[in-house]
């Protein structure tokens, strides 16, 4: 009360405005996602110490709760004052397409964000009408996750593909009653079915799929299915009652060898579990992508009629500046877009991530909102119930294909 006061008089006296109000943030970071977030406000609470930050968290791995309570927000002229969004087709095919957005170019062509945001990146938030939100960060989707001293006790290496997944260390394990690969709650599904998609298609095939080149029923995308149904026979049969942070702590407990998962895992082994990369937990490309990264982008921006316009523009400055960036990063388990960033303050995993991303071919992830609109990923979901219920490749294909008739993919 008195700090106020005392800021209320200064910006009187001085003519400062200060920022008041609130501030209202939205996104699915809850629990143990939250700390980056966390940092985040933070920084932004020391610059405008008399703003209420209402942190609004609907929890769920990957968004699936918290997209379906922001439809109904933004559908019902309630939106948040930013709200996290992938950036690519989730962003532009939904809140954009339907006119929903503000147009930030003006935030960042006068914060400088032109320059240090990679022009590959701003094409993906961008269209002929504006630049639609502000990325926080870079994940990897395709990454294995293990623990080496686990593999050594074991008798198994890391996989150079799924063949040899499963052909070889899968059974190897399930001698010794371990769980060849952990498999969590039904999104993780569609998670691991990329990594899947991008090892036996190849980058160009992949990218493929959702530039209309490739067909989904073609028969080099239905043998798709059959990998991946051969490498969920080496999965975990309660996979659909554990989260993913669950599944990565069987990893990390030797219960499980290996787990596909973004790097938020090591976001959350580091952070959460105060694990040393390279010493709790290891990690490689998936089975058969090395050299390829499998991004995704994390990103908020600005409803239209956000109550909070002015403090919304501020968070926005917060996010996209370096020291904000590397405030998040650092704990989230992702690496910051912004070519200036401090590489020093990162981890070795995060470092090998960096590397990785300048290094790679690069493509985006399907499951994390980056190459396919948020219609097409949402009945993607009914694509996955069908092929786990019949097993069948031909009937997911054709309905993976019918989908994409049906709704489109980017347009
Ligand atoms: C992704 C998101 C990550 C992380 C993950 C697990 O979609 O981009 O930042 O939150 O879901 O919930």
């Amino acid at each position: 009360m008195i700090r106020r006061c005392f800021v209320m008089l200064a910006a009187l006296m001085f003519g400062l405005a200060t920022a008041q109000g609130e501030l209202e943030i939205f996104s699915w970071w809850a629990g143990d996602e939250g700390p980056a977030l966390e940092a985040l406000i933070e920084l932004y609470e020391a610059q405008h110490p008399d703003v209420d930050v209402i942190n609004a968290t609907v929890t769920g791995g990957s968004g699936v709760n918290a997209r379906a309570v922001l439809k109904t927000r933004m559908l019902g002229g309630d939106p948040p004052d930013s709200f996290q969004v992938h950036a690519g087709q989730e962003l532009i095919g939904t809140w954009v397409a339907a006119g929903r957005m503000e147009d930030l170019t003006d935030l960042f062509a006068e914060e400088g964000f032109l320059d240090v945001f990679p022009a590959g990146l701003i094409d993906q938030i961008s269209t002929d009408g504006g630049i639609w939100s502000i990325p926080v960060n870079i994940h990897r989707s395709n990454v294995l996750w293990y623990v080496q001293s686990n593999l050594d006790s074991w008798g198994v290496s890391v996989p150079a593909d799924w063949n040899e997944f499963v052909s070889d260390t899968c059974p190897a394990l399930q001698a010794q009653d371990v769980t060849p690969l952990v498999l969590g709650e039904n999104w993780t599904h569609n998670h691991l079915w990329e990594s899947v998609a991008l090892a036996e298609l190849g980058p160009d095939d992949y990218q493929g799929l959702f530039s209309g080149d490739l067909a989904f029923n073609d028969p080099k995308a239905v043998a798709v299915w059959d990998t991946f149904g051969a490498v969920l026979d080496c999965a975990n049969d309660d996979a659909s009652g554990l989260s993913w942070q669950q599944a990565t702590d069987r990893v990390v407990g030797g219960e499980a060898a290996f787990n596909v998962m973004g790097d938020w895992a090591a976001g959350y082994m580091v952070t959460t579990l105060g694990l040393v990369p390279g010493e709790g937990f290891n990690w490689a490309a998936s089975p058969g992508t090395d050299g390829v990264f499998m991004w995704l982008s994390d990103s908020f921006g600005l409803p239209l009629g956000a109550p909070n316009r002015d403090n919304a523009l501020d968070w926005l400055r917060v996010l996209g500046s370096r020291e904000g960036q590397d405030a998040f990063n650092t704990l989230k388990g992702s690496i910051s877009p912004r070519l200036d960033s401090d590489l020093s303050l990162y981890n070795a995993y995060l470092q090998s991530a960096a590397d990785d991303w300048s290094n790679d071919v690069v493509v985006g992830s399907l499951a994390h909102g980056a190459v396919a609109k948020e219609a097409f990923m949402s009945e993607f979901a009914t694509v996955m119930e069908i092929y786990l219920g019949s097993r069948s490749a031909d009937a997911a294909a054709n309905a993976a294909q019918a989908i994409a008739n049906q709704v489109g993919l980017n347009n």
